[in-house]
């Protein structure tokens, strides 16, 4: 019987290649969205992976999704935490509301996903976690204290929950992408991205398909040895120790 994936905004941009990459790998795959109903129909039409709409930042809410996911799908063997926005400003014009806003999207909902799929995943002695984090959690960028701040707090959860995972057959790690050629990266103003695209050695934005790949393999067998570990891949704009 194959094994099932959540993956969190899994109908667009790198979700949306996860979710392929796993499906494709033999996952049975849910792809969670929060608002976008065209996107997770273009989803469900293009790679025949169904939407579950429920707000990851919402604790109540991500729990009667997964029950959902559940029984549509299985027990959840694998979660893929890559629901992400950015609201960016330089500090001084940071508001609370960004603030809080970023840091709940982006990391609570880290906590509030993986801590209801956690119980299940011990008792069945398997698991696969994988935390999108960011080149800016590892390196800071300006503008992106809030998101800076977020993602640099998921390599924390990570090397902490691989060493309760590890005994229990869980791999806990991080994917640190780049600038990948997304919805949200084209968002930044044409100018500033120019300047940072010429601080790429590979001389590229990366593309979701080359996230998605090394989803794929951290959610496999043969990755079980491999845990609290942050996976850099960004052609080498920040080289991360
Ligand atoms: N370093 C130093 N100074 C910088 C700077 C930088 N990287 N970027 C801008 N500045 C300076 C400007 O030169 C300007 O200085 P002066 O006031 O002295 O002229 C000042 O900051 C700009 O101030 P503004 O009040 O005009 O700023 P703003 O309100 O227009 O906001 C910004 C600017 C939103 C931060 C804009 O620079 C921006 O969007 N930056 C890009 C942030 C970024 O990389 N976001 C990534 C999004 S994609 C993503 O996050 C995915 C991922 O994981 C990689």
């Amino acid at each position: 019987m194959s094994r099932t994936a959540l993956v969190t905004g899994g109908t667009r941009g790198i979700g949306l290649a996860i979710s392929a990459g796993l499906k494709q790998a033999g996952f049975a795959v849910a792809a969670n969205y929060s608002g976008n109903d065209a996107a997770a129909k273009a989803c469900e039409d293009a790679i025949g992976v169904k939407g579950f709409k429920f707000d990851v930042s919402d604790f109540e809410a991500v729990g009667a999704g997964i029950a959902e996911i559940e029984k549509d799908l299985g027990p959840i063997d694998v979660v893929v935490n890559n629901a992400g926005i950015t609201w960016d400003a330089p500090f001084h014009k940071m508001s609370l509301e960004q603030w809080q806003k970023v840091i709940s999207v982006d990391l609570d909902s880290a906590f509030n996903v993986t801590r209801q799929v956690w119980e299940g995943m011990r008792e069945r002695g398997f698991g696969r976690v994988i935390n999108i984090s960011s080149i800016n959690g590892q390196k800071g960028q300006f503008g992106q204290v809030n998101y800076s701040a977020a993602k640099s707090g998921l390599i924390g959860f990570t090397k902490a929950l691989a060493q309760e995972g590890a005994r229990k057959g869980i791999t806990v790690n991080c994917v640190a992408p780049g600038y990948i050629d997304t919805e949200m990266v084209r968002a930044v103003p044409e100018k500033v991205l120019e300047s940072i695209v010429s601080t790429i050695p590979v001389g590229r934005l990366g593309k979701p398909e080359e996230i998605a790949s090394i989803c794929t393999y951290l959610a496999s067998d043969e990755a079980a040895f491999i845990t609290g570990a942050t996976m850099t891949v960004n052609g080498a704009q920040y080289i991360a120790s």
